[in-house]
């Protein structure tokens, strides 16, 4: 099957003023809803990536779940969770980040990645980059080879990619320039 010709971006619903006013917020619950859009939003986050012999995605709660179990699937990779606190049950890595109001954490399994393991970090959106700048840290405390980050969505103007790097940011639909955008 082919969906060389589908635009992904007619199944991303804008909600302008959500969750505050001035955000138009990009709901991708129809691309999810849709098979073809689905596959299709899978296959193009994979892409860069198949050659790359990678060992496991990690992904964080909730969103990243949702395309880094199927990534890892496309990949012959295994899955590692990263989650918000008190939900893993074992011995952790923690890594506290700054939010626009406090702070937020997230945390990962110390033997969730083995050393030198080669990582994909997968999530649906890169905005701000704090996210998944949490996510490396905690893998670096893994001592992973991370090989890159691939997203759904990019919110271009947001800069979240300089927070990435030196890593390796794939995006497969990139929303930049003048409308005010956040997640
Ligand atoms: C959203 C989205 C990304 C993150 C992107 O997650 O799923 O993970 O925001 O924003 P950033 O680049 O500024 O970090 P959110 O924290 O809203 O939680 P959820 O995945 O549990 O819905
Ligand atoms: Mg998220």
């Amino acid at each position: 099957k082919s969906y060389q010709h589908m635009d992904l971006r007619h199944h991303v619903r804008d909600i302008p003023d959500y969750p505050k006013p001035g955000i138009l917020f990009r709901d991708i619950t129809p691309l999810l809803a849709h098979p073809d859009a689905l596959n299709a939003s899978v296959d193009e986050m994979a892409k860069p990536f198949l050659d790359q012999k990678i060992d496991v995605v990690a992904a964080a709660e909730a969103r990243g779940f949702i395309f880094g179990t199927p990534l890892a699937m496309r990949l012959d990779a295994g899955f590692v969770p990263i989650r918000k606190p008190g939900k893993l049950p074992f011995d952790l890595h923690s890594f506290a980040y700054e939010l626009e109001y406090g702070t937020d954490e997230l945390q990962i399994h110390v033997d969730g990645i083995k050393p030198g393991q080669r990582v994909l970090i997968v999530d649906d959106l890169l905005a701000t980059g704090g996210t998944v700048e949490a996510c490396l840290r905690l893998l670096e405390k893994c001592d992973a080879e991370i090989v890159g980050c691939s997203f759904l969505i990019h919110l271009v103007a947001l800069g979240g990619e300089a927070r990435l790097s030196p890593y390796h940011v794939h995006s497969v639909l990139d929303y930049g320039g003048d409308d005010a955008e956040d997640e």
